[in-house]
Order: C-alpha cells, then sequence, then structure tokens
C-alpha cells in the first residue's frame, strides 16, 4: 500500500503520497501541494527540496557512502578507469570489451577542435580565468558542431564530441595562455595520458607519460565524476529543462562550478595554504577565524552541504596524495601545512559540533600540484572530471516522461501596488 502523510492547514486534512527511493530514502510528494491548498514550501537552498528522481549516482551524507550505478566509489577508484566510468554514468551499466574499445575509437575521431577556434583563444585578454574560456568555448561548440539530436546514436555522437572536446580545449587554453605551440591528441594514447600529453608536450622537452601519473589522474576524475544534485549539475538540469542545446547547458554548469562554495574550492584551497605559507600565519590563527562570526572567512576545503562525516572522496584523495608525493620523491611543505590544519580542525570543537569535515578539495590540489597542473587550472580539472556527470544527469532529465520546465515560484516581500511618479515629483 502506498505510503501517505497528512497535512492540516485550519480545519482541513490533506494526504499527499510518500515516495521511497531504492535505499529507503523517502520524500513528500507534493506536485498537487499548490493546487490542492493554495500554498507553496519555501526552501531556501533546496536542502529539503528532491528535485527529481534519479538512478544516477548515490550518496548518504551520514554513512560517507557515494556509488555510481550502485557501485562503490572505493572499488572503481581502484579498479576502474575514467573512460570506463564514463561510460558506466552515461549509460548505466560497465561496458563490455568491444563498447568500450568502440568509445575510444570515436573519443579519438572526435578529438581534434576547429582550426578556427584558435582565433578565439587569441581574442581573450592575457590573464583570463580559464573557467570562463572554457564555458565560453563550449557554448561556441554549438556553432562549429551542429548538434545532432534525432536518434540514440547522433546523441551519442553529441556527448562523444563534448567529452573529447573538452579535454582537448582545456589544453589548449593552458599552451596558448602560456604562448606555447599547442599539441595535438595523439591516436596511440589513452583518455587520461593523452590529456597529460597535450598539457606538457614540448618541441623541446618531450612528455615522459607516467604509468603512476595516469593512475592519479584517472583517480582524480573517477572522484569527481558526479555528485547527484549539487549545485553545477542542477545548473545543467534547470537550463536544459529549457530545451536548450547541450552545449549551452554544460557551459552553465561549467560558469556554476566556478564558484569558490563549489569548483573552485580546489584552488581556494592551495591559495589559503599558500597565504598560510608566505605570509607568516599560524593554523591556529586561521582555525579562529574560520570560527570567527564576524569574519567572512572559511576553511576552505572543509564542509560540505550533504556529507555530515568523512567524504569518502577525500579519503581515496589523501591516500593519492601521499602515494603521488612519495613516487615523485617531492616534498610539498603544504601537504604538511594542509595535514596540520586537518587535525587542528578535527580536535576543535566548533568543526566537531558542525560536523565539518575535509571535502574531496582539501586534497585534491596538492594531488593535481604535484602533476603539474597550474593553480587556476584546477576548476578546469574538476569540470573535465564532472562532464560525464552533468551529461548523464542531462540525459536523464530529457528523457524523463515527466519532464517539465524548471521554473520555482517565490513569496514576494517587496511593496505593495505603489504608482509611478513623474522625475520632477521624485
Ligand atoms: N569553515 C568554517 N565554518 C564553516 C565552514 C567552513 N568551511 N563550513 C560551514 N561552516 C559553518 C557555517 O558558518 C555555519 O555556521 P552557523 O551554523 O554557526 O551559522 C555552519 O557551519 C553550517 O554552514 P552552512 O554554510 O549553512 O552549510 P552548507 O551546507 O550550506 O555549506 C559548504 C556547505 C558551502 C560546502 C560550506 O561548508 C563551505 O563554505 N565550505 C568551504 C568551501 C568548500 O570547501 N567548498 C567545497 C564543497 S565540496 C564541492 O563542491 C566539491
Amino acid at each position: 500500500m502506498t505510503e501517505k502523510v497528512k497535512l492540516t492547514i485550519a480545519d482541513k486534512t490533506y494526504e499527499l503520497k510518500v515516495v521511497e527511493g531504492s535505499e529507503g530514502e523517502k520524500a513528500i510528494d507534493i506536485t498537487n501541494l499548490r493546487q490542492l491548498t493554495g500554498l507553496i514550501t519555501l526552501d531556501p537552498g533546496f536542502a529539503n527540496t528532491g528535485s527529481c528522481v534519479s538512478a544516477i549516482t548515490f550518496m548518504d551524507g551520514e554513512r560517507g557512502i557515494l556509488r555510481y550505478r550502485g557501485i562503490p566509489i572505493e572499488q572503481l577508484a581502484e579498479y576502474s578507469s575514467f573512460r570506463e566510468t564514463v561510460y558506466l554514468l552515461i549509460n548505466g551499466k560497465l561496458p563490455t570489451r568491444s563498447q568500450l574499445n568502440r568509445m575510444s575509437m570515436l573519443l579519438n575521431d572526435h578529438s581534434l577542435v576547429h582550426e578556427d577556434m584558435r582565433n578565439f583563444f587569441e581574442s581573450f585578454p592575457r590573464g583570463s580565468h580559464p573557467m570562463g574560456i572554457l564555458s565560453s568555448m563550449v557554448t561556441a561548440l554549438r556553432s562549429f558542431y551542429p548538434e545532432l539530436q534525432a536518434t540514440a546514436e547522433e546523441i551519442n555522437i553529441t556527448v562523444t564530441r563534448l567529452l573529447s572536446k573538452v579535454r582537448t580545449l582545456a589544453a589548449m587554453s593552458y599552451k596558448i595562455s602560456r604562448g606555447h605551440k599547442v599539441v595535438y591528441p595523439r591516436p596511440d594514447l589513452s583518455y587520461c595520458a593523452n590529456f597529460l600529453n597535450m598539457m606538457f608536450d614540448s618541441p623541446v622537452r618531450p612528455y615522459r607519460i607516467d604509468e603512476d601519473i595516469v593512475k592519479a589522474l584517472n583517480t582524480y576524475w573517477i572522484l569527481h565524476a558526479d555528485h547527484e544534485q549539487n549545485c553545477s549539475t542542477s545548473a545543467v538540469r534547470v537550463v536544459g529543462s529549457g530545451r536548450v542545446n547541450l552545449y549551452a547547458a554544460i557551459s552553465a554548469g561549467i560558469a556554476a562550478l566556478w564558484g569558490p562554495l563549489h569548483g573552485g574550492a580546489n584552488q581556494a584551497v592551495i591559495e589559503m595554504l599558500e597565504d598560510l605559507q608566505h605570509n607568516g600565519g599560524t593554523v591556529e590563527r586561521i582555525i579562529a577565524r574560520a570560527k570567527d562570526k564576524n569574519d567572512p572567512f572559511r576553511l576552505m576545503g572543509f564542509g560540505h552541504r550533504v556529507y555530515k562525516t568523512y567524504d569518502p572522496r577525500a579519503k581515496i584523495m589523501k591516500a593519492m596524495c601521499d602515494k603521488i608525493l612519495d613516487k615523485l620523491k617531492t616534498h610539498d611543505p603544504l601537504l604538511d601545512l594542509a595535514k596540520n590544519l586537518e587535525a587542528a580542525a578535527l580536535d576543535d570543537d566548533y568543526f566537531v559540533e558542525k560536523n565539518l569535515y575535509p571535502n574531496v578539495d582539501f586534497y585534491s590540489g596538492i594531488v593535481l600540484r604535484a602533476i603539474g597542473i597550474p593553480t587556476n587550472m584546477f576548476p578546469v580539472m574538476f569540470a573535465i572530471g564532472r562532464l560525464p556527470g552533468w551529461i548523464a544527469q542531462w540525459k536523464e532529465s530529457v528523457d524523463d516522461p515527466m519532464w517539465k520546465l524548471n521554473r520555482p515560484r517565490q513569496i514576494y516581500v517587496g511593496p505593495n501596488e505603489t504608482h509611478y511618479r513623474p522625475m520632477d515629483e521624485r
């Protein structure tokens, strides 16, 4: 029997259906609430609102669980590749060998970008943030590659094109920003190795592919590949609900990810640690600032809207950080600072009481630094990783038989009707 809840308003009682997910999560279905009662709900930040039903990612913030299509993130990080995880998220199941081979072939076929797109790159002012460039370039893809969406195969081509070209565009933007020669993708390299090669190969210093670094990048991107209805994914769904083209919806996701409270946090963590290192601050001082209600400063890389215990991705990232620095025989003083800061915060009542733990971005910046990625490219790295999640969520939303244009309501608190006054009377 369908579970129901009763809502009493004045002397009337209404019955509302309860929807239950496959992991036992429950929600009150308020689809007809306004029609039945004349009332709407108010939920700033949507902390209590489920915007959709979804079969892609499950996370449990209390138990520190994250699974893509049912598979725990720990297993994917250990055994899968980013390419395979992309397939899993977008198509709902792990690929067979021939499906994966076909995907690689398509990724290779679509990896080049139109040479005219270089003109765009060259028109951006020096010092432009790569996230702004990436977001603009992704929208521009629509003009160079009109999207094909009539059949499943056509959608597949558009999706593959996006996955492959975003990686090329990101590496190109880095090379052009440094005034270096653009490196083209190579058919013999895997998705991650190709990206690293496009970023770091040079005519005077050929890039040597190191399998441990390739594995680290695979892991980094797998950990970021989806995270259910976060800020940027919701942006993709909301913008996509207007039935815009896929490129425009993804560009909106990139713009949303840019913010320091979301995908910009990895850059913000490193800037915070560098500031601490160079300006003679102390761990105690940073902790005190983060706790001070009169100071807008927050401990970057700490806290999460959903995780109220350790972020499972942060555990994997921390281990990866130690492994990569050990392998590269590098000592990064920022890692020591990060560890001291983490220990101090986890020992402080403020952070304990508010359930503030390190999130994935607390250690990811140190891994990216070790790989050689410049700090302002960190959010771009996150965007490449999150792309399959955005695509899977967009696909799910446009295929949803319950699809609706997203259009929330509001409670108006402005002035009541007032009359226009001519300029001389104001
Ligand atoms: N440092 C200090 N205090 C914090 C922090 C932090 N990093 N995060 C939350 N708090 C405090 C808030 O001040 C608030 O205190 P109050 O109840 O006394 O007012 C309380 O904890 C709850 O914070 P909210 O902002 O209401 O929690 P919310 O769930 O909205 O925030 C967020 C989550 C935005 C991630 C927040 O923890 C934050 O700003 N963290 C730092 C930025 C960051 O690392 N972002 C990356 C998130 S992961 C990702 O997007 C990949």
